[in-house]
């Protein structure tokens, strides 16, 4: 076994991993994108590094000798967005629903060492007690949420029936460099970075006391390679979170005193779909992977508001 691949690897998280597993010395990494939401210049410095090929994790037969006998199959190609599964719910079924069975069988067929994939946080739901502990019965409320969920119940399935290694981790809201602001779907703190940089108003939906976990990429592509390497974890799935909790009004807070301007939000209607709150219970993962958030809020957030004054 040679290779690693990376399903998703010029997208926001793809391409930290991509930068992590380079960082630790991976000789072949393979990059496994169709740039529908991808972006070569994710990849820029490290081009020549890596091997990139667009295809489409739609297509089996495109993906499959790409996958033939890789060391660490990394699957972070998605459709995400709680909303743009709502509105618009057969793409993101077929690559979320579809596309991650397709990456399975191709990672069984082809004799893989290991599948590590990204799972959602939004596979909780609303649930009565935080933080939310990977036994808790799951409660999707929108397409995205059962569609991430069912590529973990397939990746346990392909653990206990094929015998092919998996590790499924539940990201809470990522943020960090990269992350593309440009779309209505785009992560909450994408948009209300560029917003602040923008000085313009960001909407918030609700009364922006719900709360989130956000979790800094670094971190996240950090807890990636470890899940990579864990013994007698397979058919596990584990919470990717930092552990934390924050609300939306206090991240606009945040970046307003960051900036040392004062912009009010337009609060608007609550999202269909949406979770109230989210924040993950990190003992599992501390326990199995040793994961170890290195990223507080606020570091993660200069950081990245940094990296959008310098690159937009
Ligand atoms: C969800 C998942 C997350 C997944 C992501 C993929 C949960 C708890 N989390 O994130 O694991 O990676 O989907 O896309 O389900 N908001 C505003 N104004 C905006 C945009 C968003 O107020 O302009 C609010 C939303 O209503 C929501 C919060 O910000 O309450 C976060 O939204 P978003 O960044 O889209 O992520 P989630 O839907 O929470």
């Amino acid at each position: 076994m040679s290779h690693y691949v990376v399903t998703g690897g010029a997208g926001f998280i793809g391409s930290a991993i991509v930068r992590k597993l380079l960082e630790e010395g991976a000789s072949r990494v393979v990059v496994v994108d169709n740039l529908l939401t991808g972006q070569q210049r994710n990849l820029e410095e490290i081009r020549s590094r890596i091997e990139f090929q667009r295809a489409d994790i739609r297509n089996y037969e495109e993906i499959a000798p790409l996958i033939r006998g890789a060391k660490v199959v990394f699957h972070e190609a998605a459709i995400p967005s709680v909303p743009r599964s709502i509105d618009d719910p057969v793409p993101s079924h077929e690559v979320n629903a579809n596309g991650t069975f397709n990456v399975l069988r191709a990672a069984k067929e082809g004799q893989a060492g290991r599948v590590v994939y990204a799972a959602s946080s939004s596979a909780y739901g609303d649930t009565d007690v935080l933080p939310k502990v990977e036994s808790m019965t799951p409660q999707p409320k929108s397409p995205y949420a059962l569609q991430k969920l069912m590529g973990e119940y397939y990746a346990s399935i392909f653990s206990s029936v094929y015998g092919l290694e998996t590790v499924s981790l539940r990201y809470f809201n990522v943020y960090g460099p990269r992350q593309d602001p440009s779309s209505a779907y785009s992560g909450v703190l994408s948009l209300f970075m560029t917003a602040v940089l923008d000085r313009k108003a960001p909407t918030i939906f609700g009364d922006g006391e719900h709360s989130r976990d956000f979790t800094f990429v670094e971190d996240v592509a950090e807890l990636n390679l470890k899940a990579a390497r864990a013994k007698g974890v397979s058919g596990n799935m584990y919470n990717g979170g930092n552990g934390g909790r924050i609300t939306l009004n206090q991240a606009w807070a945040l970046l307003q005193k960051l900036e040392g301007v004062t912009i009010p939000p337009i609060y608007g209607p609550p999202r269909a779909g949406d979770v109230r709150d989210s924040q993950a219970d990190t003992t599992l993962a501390v326990r199995d992977l040793g994961h170890a958030p290195r990223y507080g809020f606020e570091e993660g957030l200069r950081i990245t508001l940094q990296w959008y004054r310098t690159h937009r």
